[in-house]
């Protein structure tokens, strides 16, 4: 590769905007478990064995493999604005023993699914990422099943870390209720419950 494409690739990775799948090896680096562990990030969901979840940026299956792991009578379906990073995640499940998956190409603008699909909703460090944020909300209320829950976790260093209160008001003005902020300032969890329309 020649030295300005890797140059970009590195201040893509670094700066603000979509994380690009050619270093998707950071991702899973040693020691992100320390910052905010797989095991963390599962324990925060409210996940019965036949829950069916959507996480939106799954990136290169960091967080995958755990949450699937914990719902073997339901669905994990990945939805990811990049292919490249589907088929790493995907590859990833499947090298865990594991088929409880889907995969979904979006850019979370339109979410190709029916109304009241999820038991639950994740993503982590993406919330930063998404443009159309206020679509995106828009369409994670109507694809969550009511008492379903969107959980959204940020933790540093990531260049489009968003804090709790700026994340917190976005979901409450999309008629979302916070209902629980977990972690602390820098490496957090908040899940915001859909109530009965
Ligand atoms: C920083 S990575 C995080 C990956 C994974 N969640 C993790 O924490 O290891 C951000 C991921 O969100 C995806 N992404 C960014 N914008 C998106 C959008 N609008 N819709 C869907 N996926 C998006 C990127 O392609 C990338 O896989």
């Amino acid at each position: 590769m020649k030295l300005a494409e890797q140059l970009s690739l590195w201040s893509r990775a670094i700066g603000r905007g979509v994380f690009p799948h050619q270093m998707a090896w950071m991702l899973d680096l040693p020691g992100r478990g320390a910052i905010m562990s797989a095991k963390t990030v599962a324990d925060r969901l409210p996940l019965k064995p036949n829950a069916r979840v959507l996480e939106v940026g799954p990136g290169s299956g960091y967080y995958s493999v755990r949450v699937a792991q914990r719902i073997p009578d339901g669905e994990l379906t990945l939805l990811d604005i990049q292919q490249a990073m589907l088929d790493k995640s995907a590859d990833k499940l499947r090298a865990a023993g594991l088929s409880n998956f889907a995969t979904q190409q979006s850019d979370g603008q339109s979410l190709p699914f029916e109304d009241q699909t999820f038991d639950a909703i994740f993503l982590v460090t993406v919330f930063g990422e998404i443009d159309a944020r206020d679509a995106f909300l828009d369409e994670a209320v109507r694809v969550l099943k009511t008492d379903g829950v969107l959980s959204i976790t940020e933790h540093h260093p990531d260049p489009d870390f968003e804090p709790a209160d700026t994340v917190e008001a976005c979901v409450a003005a999309h008629g979302l209720t916070p209902v629980q902020r977990l972690g602390w300032r820098w490496a957090y969890t908040v899940n915001a419950v859909k109530g009965a329309e």
